[in-house]
């Protein structure tokens, strides 16, 4: 049987929430990757340091016995951000990074940055003590289509941030479109980006043909074939600024079918044999380990994972749903083959 080892990985962008539905999915991500950037965006946000060492204990006591799954913290930023609390979280071995998201943008975002020129001053700390600043790529104006939401963002909002802020590293988070990835490619290297397992499987047919598909919709939306060509071709390319991310976004099923479908998808499950899929289909395979386990945590200064993991060429099927407390999610892929396994 054809198997295939890497260093363990890292999922550089990941929701893990909180209380009962956090202690049923934290396994699925403990089982494949040793290490994860976790996102702020709970019920009240993570803003604190304080509130993000909390959630890290959290974490860790949900975690299976034995597991050495390390959540590395962000924290959430709003307009009442500090610069005190930016020195905090710079200060802290557990806070890796600063979210920023536009208010509005997706889940649990209301707390989020009303304009981006009320944050420059902090953002000036941050360039100075290179906290990085992890960035949902989008506008959210009235008068701007959802699909262009994020090739908007690289012209109001990215493009005048990175020509102010040379040494900042920016993390231009779950990239959707061509323009991004050509922004990415001739910017400079304190600029990368991450990219999902359903932005790099799925089209927006996959959430709108045939009938509404609520369990492929998340934020930024799907985009059209041309555009997950691009970031196909971005992905599996051997560029150092693009690596793995999965936007990981768990929301109980009965929250998913709805007459207003929350913006998620599911895909910490089997995300790395997902991303094998997709490497494999595109023939390169051998630079999976690149993406997964190498480019991220060199651009957070990280050593890499001592661990592996093992993957086999295997037929299974990702279950149509899987059991979460007394809920249930779905999942990417859910009741699709998978030609990859992890051992
Ligand atoms: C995320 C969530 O549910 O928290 N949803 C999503 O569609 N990706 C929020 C986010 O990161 O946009
Ligand atoms: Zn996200």
């Amino acid at each position: 049987m054809q198997t295939l080892t890497i260093t363990s990985p890292d999922d550089f962008h990941l929701h893990l929430r909180d209380g009962a539905m956090m202690r049923g999915v934290v396994p699925d991500s403990a089982r494949q990757f040793a290490r994860a950037i976790i996102m702020p965006n709970l019920e009240p946000p993570v803003v604190t340091t304080a509130q993000a060492l909390e959630y890290h204990g959290r974490i860790k006591a949900a975690l299976p016995a034995g597991s050495r799954f390390e959540p590395m913290m962000t924290l959430f930023l709003t307009d009442n951000t500090t610069t005190a609390e930016l020195h905090a979280a710079g200060e802290s071995s557990h806070i890796f990074a600063i979210k920023y998201y536009p208010a509005g943008a997706t889940t649990n975002s209301e707390n989020g940055v009303t304009s981006i020129d009320r944050i420059y001053p902090l953002l000036e700390v941050m360039d100075e003590i290179r906290l990085p600043l992890l960035m949902h790529g989008e506008v959210t104006d009235a008068d701007i289509d959802i699909f262009d939401r994020e090739r908007v963002f690289i012209e109001r909002i990215l493009d005048p941030l990175m020509q102010k802020f040379v040494n900042l590293p920016v993390v231009f988070e779950h990239i959707t479109t061509r323009e991004a990835v050509e922004y990415i490619k001739q910017g400079p290297d304190n600029l990368v980006a991450t990219i999902t397992p359903h932005h790099l499987l799925l089209n927006r047919n996959a959430l709108l043909a045939g009938g509404l598909r609520p369990h492929n919709y998340c934020l930024p939306v799907l985009k059209a074939e041309q555009h997950r060509e691009a970031i196909v071709a971005a992905a599996t390319s051997g560029h150092p600024r693009f690596f793995l991310g999965t936007d990981s976004a768990p929301h109980f099923k009965r929250a998913k079918e709805s007459a207003c479908s929350c913006a998620g998808i599911y895909s910490a499950h089997s995300a790395i044999e997902l991303y094998a899929e997709i490497f494999e289909q595109a023939g390169r395979l051998d630079r999976l380990e690149n993406f997964a386990s190498r480019f991220g945590a060199d651009f957070y200064g990280l050593p890499q994972n001592s661990s592996s993991i093992t993957l086999e060429k295997s037929d299974w099927t990702v279950p149509v749903e899987l059991a979460c407390g007394e809920d249930s999610i779905v999942p990417l892929w859910s009741g699709q083959t998978c030609h990859w396994k992890l051992k």
